[in-house]
């Protein structure tokens, strides 16, 4: 398993480009079973997230090519082989629970394996099969598996109000229901901006959906969708992520074609933090305004509130804030497995339930420590750039799940950090 080795080396100076959004793009995929024409998406991040639901595709019978070094992916899935998403594939991302609802919007009929639990929570899927069964499905589980069937004649639009937000199943539910019968109202739905983008792809493709990013969204199925050639959103937790590398270095970064309405909550809690952004025509400057960075308290919170993926990175940001921070997390259970490795460093931090609070320290020093989760990897690396020494940080894969190139992308603004070759 591979490493990365990170040297605190001084502030960060320069422009770093931001990639499609992992989140988008890993629905905006399996859009393509809905069609038997193509759909190509353009500004697709590289990241072996792509890379499995690409297999997971291709296991079905559809076809995905990847161009321009992978920044491409044209598909096409006019003869598909199987509606069966089998395990091996389903257990390495949680994500290929969705091409639950296009199978079995197109089809009438999917059998896909329950994905299990991860890291960060058990995160059932029961709002996936509850808003299935909404639109006329039965669903079975057994030996593991979710065998899905669509009553004769096809699916059928009809309600469902979601208990919690859920951008999963909100998602499975809008490709579900643009080939359903009727029409769908999706009431308490997710609202975020990998939402709005899947509408957008599906309109193109002939869907018709309204109200996307609000919590109500109404879909009138139609008998069939075409092909279309789309743009992925840019990433806003990537984004994000390396918005925070300046906060907790110093220096000045643009993130190329940042906008703060991907972050607005998050921009907020920055300015709050001594953080300056500033949108220009290239992307969002980020810099400390002067001085230490405040504490600021942050609760995670469904789009448009903080987002519960940027929680980790902003801990190791209020590692060395002045003052206390009390960080809330709300979407997941267990989504605090960064901090101890945190502690490791030097950090000051007491969890107790979905609570962790943080009382800054001046400097943090560098240590060996281990990724749990996508997220926590990339805090981990943000701590390293501003401690004193070196920090190894162990297990990586889960870093190459979401974050293309991040040796080259940091190293471009004067950090210190390269891979290390696992034996
Ligand atoms: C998506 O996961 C993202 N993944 C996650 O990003 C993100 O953290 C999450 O949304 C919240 O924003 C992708 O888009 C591929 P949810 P998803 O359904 O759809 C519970 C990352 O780091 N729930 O909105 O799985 C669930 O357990 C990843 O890129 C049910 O109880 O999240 C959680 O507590 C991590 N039953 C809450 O809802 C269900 O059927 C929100 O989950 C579904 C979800």
């Amino acid at each position: 398993m591979d490493s990365i080795l990170v040297t605190g080396n001084g502030p960060l100076n320069g422009d770093i480009p931001i990639a499609g959004a992992k989140n988008a793009c890993l629905t905006l995929m399996p859009a393509t079973l809905l069609s038997e024409e193509p759909l190509t998406l353009t500004n697709a991040p590289r990241l072996s997230d792509i890379r499995t639901m690409t297999l997971l595709l291709q296991s079905l019978g559809a076809e995905v090519t990847a161009m321009h070094e992978g920044k491409v992916l044209a598909m096409s899935s006019h003869a598909l082989t199987s509606q069966r998403a089998e395990y091996d594939i389903v257990r390495k991302m949680r994500a290929s629970i969705l091409v639950l609802g296009p199978l079995l919007a197109r089809f009438g009929y999917a059998e896909v394996s329950l994905p299990g639990g991860c890291a960060i929570g058990a995160r059932p899927v029961d709002l996936h099969l509850k808003v299935m069964e909404a639109l006329g499905a039965e669903m079975d589980l057994r030996d593991g598996y979710v065998h899905a069937k669509a009553p004769t004649g096809g699916l059928r639009g009809g309600a469902f109000e979601f208990p919690i937000v859920s951008v999963g199943a909100t998602e499975n539910a809008l490709m579900a229901a643009s080939l359903a019968k009727g029409t769908t109202v999706l009431k308490n739905a997710a609202r975020e901006p990998e939402i709005v983008d899947l509408v957008e792809c599906l309109r193109k493709m002939g869907a018709q959906i309204e109200g996307e990013g609000t919590p109500t969204i109404t879909i009138q199925g139609v008998d069939r969708l075409g092909g279309a050639t789309h743009r992925v959103v840019t990433d806003r937790i990537e984004l994000g992520t390396y918005m925070l590398a300046p906060a907790i270095c110093g220096g000045e970064v643009t993130c190329l074609g940042g906008r703060i309405s991907l972050l607005q909550a998050f921009c907020e809690k920055l300015d709050a933090a001594g953080i300056s952004v500033e949108e220009t025509d290239k992307g969002l400057k980020v810099a400390r305004k002067n001085g230490r960075v405040k504490a600021v308290d942050v609760v995670t919170e469904p789009f448009p509130g903080f987002p519960t993926d940027l929680q980790a990175q902003m801990m190791a940001l209020m590692c060395t804030a002045e003052g206390t921070s009390v960080l809330e997390e709300k979407i997941f259970e267990n989504r605090f497995m960064h901090a101890p490795e945190l502690t490791r460093m030097g950090a000051r931090i007491e969890v107790h339930g979905g609570h962790a609070t943080v009382t800054g320290v001046e400097r943090l020093k560098g240590a060996p420590v281990m990724a749990t989760d996508l997220r926590a990897s990339v805090s981990l690396i943000l701590a390293g750039l501003a401690a004193e020494g070196e920090t190894m940080v162990n297990r990586v894969y889960h870093l190459d799940r979401g974050y293309e190139n991040v040796e080259e992308k940091l190293s471009a603004l004067g950090a210190r950090i390269e891979r290390v070759k696992g034996q």
